[in-house]
């Protein structure tokens, strides 16, 4: 199978990003590459992960105007398209809303990644909206984005126990060292083509598994299929 193409956008510092270069780098991943990466802020350290690859990466930020979203997202496509018919849009902390004619267009092409266990506490603060209501477990979610706000068919979800000291930041990056893990491994299914979607249920072919590979994060609970 050839090595498969990935867009990723990302908003912010990276790590969700660096996860998957590290990944690919190390050969856990065997048949996919990061082909591009995109942010809407020009300012994203992701950016400069990129470039520290060598991978093209490019800013497009959000145009002003009534059309200026439809603007943007025609340029991620364009951009996204020169560098591989068979692209993968992944969302590694991306922090805004794809429309819906774009993501009609991208069906099963366009995988987020999220700091909560959806479809509890979806949208822009899952750890803090989580220990606001007083979870005990909270976790990571991917999952196919679909037309509405976190609600896409879930992929894989990696679960971490929410300790009486935490504060939204220790919280977060409990469930971040673990996004780490689940992010990469999602990447790796999908470059293996094991999903399969069944309804709104993702069916993961058999094979190989992470979980000899990776050193464990502390009280962390792994899916079928990691
Ligand atoms: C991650 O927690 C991701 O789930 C959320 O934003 C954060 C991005 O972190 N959407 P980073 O920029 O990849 O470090």
């Amino acid at each position: 199978m050839a090595t498969r193409a990935i867009t990723v956008l990302a908003s912010g510092r990276g790590s969700d990003l660096q996860s998957v270069l590290d990944s690919i780098a190390a050969g856990w991943i065997a048949n996919a590459r990061v082909g591009l990466v995109l942010s809407d802020d020009p300012d994203a350290f992701a950016l400069e992960r990129a470039r520290r690859h060598d991978i093209p990466a490019e800013a497009v930020p959000a145009a002003p105007g009534r059309d200026g979203k439809a603007a943007q997202e025609a340029r991620i496509a364009q951009l996204a398209a020169q560098h591989d018919a068979d692209h993968l849009l992944l969302l590694a902390g991306y922090m805004r809303i794809l429309s819906k004619d774009f993501v009609r267009a991208h069906p099963q092409r366009i995988i987020n990644i999220h700091p909560a266990l959806l479809p509890a506490f979806p949208g822009r603060d899952g750890p803090g909206d989580a220990l606001r209501h007083g979870v005990r477990v909270a976790g990571c979610t991917t999952h196919f984005v679909d037309e509405g706000i976190d609600t896409g068919p879930i992929i894989l979800q990696g679960a971490v126990r929410v300790h009486p000291d935490d504060d939204r930041d220790t919280l977060h990056a409990r469930i971040l060292r673990l996004e780490h893990q689940i992010l990469p491994r999602t990447v790796d299914l999908w470059a293996q083509d094991r999903l399969r979607l069944d309804g709104r249920t993702v069916r993961i072919r058999p094979g190989d598994t992470w979980a000899e590979k990776v050193e464990p994060v502390e009280e962390a609970m792994y899916p079928h299929g990691f």
